[in-house]
């Protein structure tokens, strides 16, 4: 009989990286609990019981339990990963969480990734450039299946950080845009409704920060929870750096 289809429920060990950096007085450190795991027992569902019944004080981040909004990415033994979409089923009974590295600190394991995506969005401009003037009367401009795919596929993102703090690249270059930057600059400069051309992205996409940063390890296409083509993203890139005409 398998672990999972074991009947007798396991007494699961927390270790949680614990440290509030607003309290002058607080160190770093690991604080350990214990609790009963459940069946379909999610890091969502411990985390809470955990707060509920030992800890009130225990930092860390949820709001939709459902793989969407992004905000409870954590270092989930050593690996990025949701919390809410992580089984303690699928873990070993000693089950170590530590915050995503690369963003700031909030307090334990809660972090700020929303002035790190900011940063990467204003820097990369990752918005629709267009000279024409609104029009509300206008009708739905009109775009390749195909294409219209792969621009959704980029946009499937929840900016939860998982692929950040996995990537050696961005833990060692707080300027390089990281994978999901390089995926919000891939979906843009697909993108036919963005008046930029090629030589524009071409200063953006190419240096260290942009696609040569990159060292191609691909952690973050296997830690990614949405399984994003990033591999696909960065061939796309390259493809398009390389076939560039640069501007003199
Ligand atoms: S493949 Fe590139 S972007 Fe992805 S983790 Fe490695 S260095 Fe970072
Ligand atoms: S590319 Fe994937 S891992 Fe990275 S922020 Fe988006 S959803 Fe998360
Ligand atoms: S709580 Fe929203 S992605 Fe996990």
């Amino acid at each position: 009989m398998t672990r999972k289809e074991s009947t007798v429920p396991r007494r699961l060990h927390f270790e949680i990286f614990r440290y509030n950096p607003e309290d002058s007085g607080s160190v770093p450190h690991m604080q350990t609990f214990e609790l009963d795991e459940a069946p379909y027992m999610s890091l969502f569902i411990a985390l809470n019981q955990i707060r509920e019944t030992q800890d009130p004080s225990l930092q860390f981040d949820f709001a939709c339990r459902s793989a969407i909004c992004g905000s409870c990415g954590m270092m989930v033994n050593g690996r990025p990963a949701l919390g809410c979409r992580t089984l303690t089923s699928d873990l070993p009974r000693t089950i170590r969480l530590h915050p995503l590295p690369v963003f700031k600190l909030i307090g334990d394991l809660s972090v700020d990734t929303g002035t790190w995506f900011r940063q990467m969005v204003e820097k990369s401009e990752a918005w629709i450039h267009s000279e024409q003037a609104f029009d509300p009367e206008a009708q739905e401009e009109r775009m390749d299946d195909e294409l219209a795919q792969a621009i959704y596929e980029g946009d499937r993102c929840i900016e939860c950080g998982c692929c950040v703090a996995s990537c050696g690249a961005a833990n060692l270059n707080a300027d390089f845009a990281g994978p999901a930057g390089l995926n919000r600059m891939a979906r843009f400069l697909m993108d036919p409704r963005d008046s930029r051309g090629d030589a524009d992205w071409f200063e953006i996409v190419s240096n260290s920060d942009g696609v040569f940063g990159c060292i191609g390890m691909m952690a973050c296409h296997d830690v990614c929870p949405k399984e994003l083509p990033l591999l696909e993203v960065y061939a796309y890139l390259r493809r398009k750096v390389l076939t560039t005409k640069i501007r003199h």
